[in-house]
């Protein structure tokens, strides 16, 4: 045996740099969900928090919609794209096998001297991405990352099923995160429940669709209270996890910013975490809805830009969902 491999190491912290959103255009309202589905706006406010969603048109794409997220955060943070080491994007709703969205992404913002790739993880793809952001920046493998959390979930529900058709929606949220002096992302707790795969699951793959046919086109199916009864039992425990990891206590925190996957949910993790009266809390589901993998930047663009928090403030994060899979961390908000 002969040699010895070199490894690199990097910078000795990093943060998030800068966030940006893209909402489409067209406002969806609980009447127009209802039209399809045996429901209530009454029914949907109660029980998911939710008010009003955005769907994307017809021809605008996951990429689309992640690179005009990612323009945004690009521009706030100053880096340039050229020298963006790695675009990661979390998405469960690209619809082609390959190449992926993150390939896509980086050509048409300019990082084409990255490397990049798609992150499955559903609800938790955006935690997924920082906890791997943070150790590829600080081992080396990467001095910039581009993270998007994007999904158009309207292709992929069925709108005539009442169980999870009022509850997705589409939308983009991307971050630049970057070497800094101070830690401004905590260690990751994260894991993943592979025995409740039928908790969120598709009814067919497209291979079965095209083999066997099937009465409509494969989508995403979710038994609800499954999901609900595991949110709320196991995440608050998550997130004290990476709370403690961090070495905070819920008094340290500025802002609590879950994946806004309802409304009640979120409630529940406040009460269960015992978090300060007062605390800022994510609640941008009322107008944005469930977007998976976006809705924690979704959600904490729309606090920074409501005044809510500030460049600076601590904030509590989590991710859940299909998998089951989870990621939680404590930030600084760039
Ligand atoms: O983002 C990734 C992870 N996803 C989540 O975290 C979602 C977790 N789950 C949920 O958010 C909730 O389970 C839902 C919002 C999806 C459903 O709320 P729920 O309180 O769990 O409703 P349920 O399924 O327990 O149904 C309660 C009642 C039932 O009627 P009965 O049996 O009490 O008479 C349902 O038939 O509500 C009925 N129901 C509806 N009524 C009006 C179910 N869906 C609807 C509907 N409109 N759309």
């Amino acid at each position: 045996m002969s040699g010895r491999i070199g490894q690199r190491t990097g910078a000795p912290a990093c943060r998030i740099l800068s966030v940006g959103s893209f909402r489409p255009a067209r406002v969806v309202t609980n009447a127009e969900i209802c039209e399809r589905i045996d429901s209530s706006d009454e029914w949907i406010r109660e029980r998911s928090g939710i008010i009003e969603r955005r769907y994307a048109a017809r021809e605008e794409s996951v990429v689309d919609l992640g690179v005009q997220a990612a323009r945004v955060a690009l521009e706030r943070s100053g880096v340039d794209p050229g020298a963006i080491s790695m675009v990661l994007v979390a998405t469960v709703t690209h619809p082609l096998q390959t190449p992926s969205a993150a390939v896509e992404i980086a050509f048409r913002v300019g990082a084409t001297n990255a490397a990049a790739t798609d992150i499955s993880s559903a609800c938790a793809g955006f935690c997924y991405g920082l906890g791997l952001a943070d150790s590829m920046i600080r081992t080396g493998a990467a001095e910039y990352v581009l993270l998007v959390g994007v999904e158009k979930l309207s292709d992929w529900v069925n709108p005539d099923d009442r169980s999870s058709a009022f509850i997705f929606a589409d939308g983009a949220g991307a971050v630049v995160i970057g070497p800094s002096d101070t830690p401004g992302i905590g260690p990751t707790i994260w894991g993943a429940d592979g025995s409740q795969t039928d908790a969120i699951n598709m009814t067919q793959t497209l291979i079965q669709y095209r083999n066997e046919g099937g009465e409509i086109f494969p989508h995403l199916v979710m038994k609800g209270q499954q999901v609900f009864r595991w949110a709320v039992g196991e995440m608050p425990k998550v997130a004290q996890r990476a709370l403690d990891a961090a070495g905070l206590t819920a008094d340290d925190l500025d802002a609590f910013i879950p994946h806004q996957a309802n409304m009640r949910i979120t409630d529940a993790m406040v009460r269960a975490m015992r978090l300060p009266e007062g605390l800022p809390v994510a609640r941008d589901i009322a107008t944005t809805g469930n977007t998976s993998a976006a809705s924690i930047p979704l959600a904490m663009d729309r606090m920074l830009a409501d005044g809510e928090i500030r460049s600076g403030d601590i904030a509590l994060l989590i991710g859940f969902g299909a998998g089951l899979a989870f990621a939680s961390q404590v930030v600084r908000v760039p």
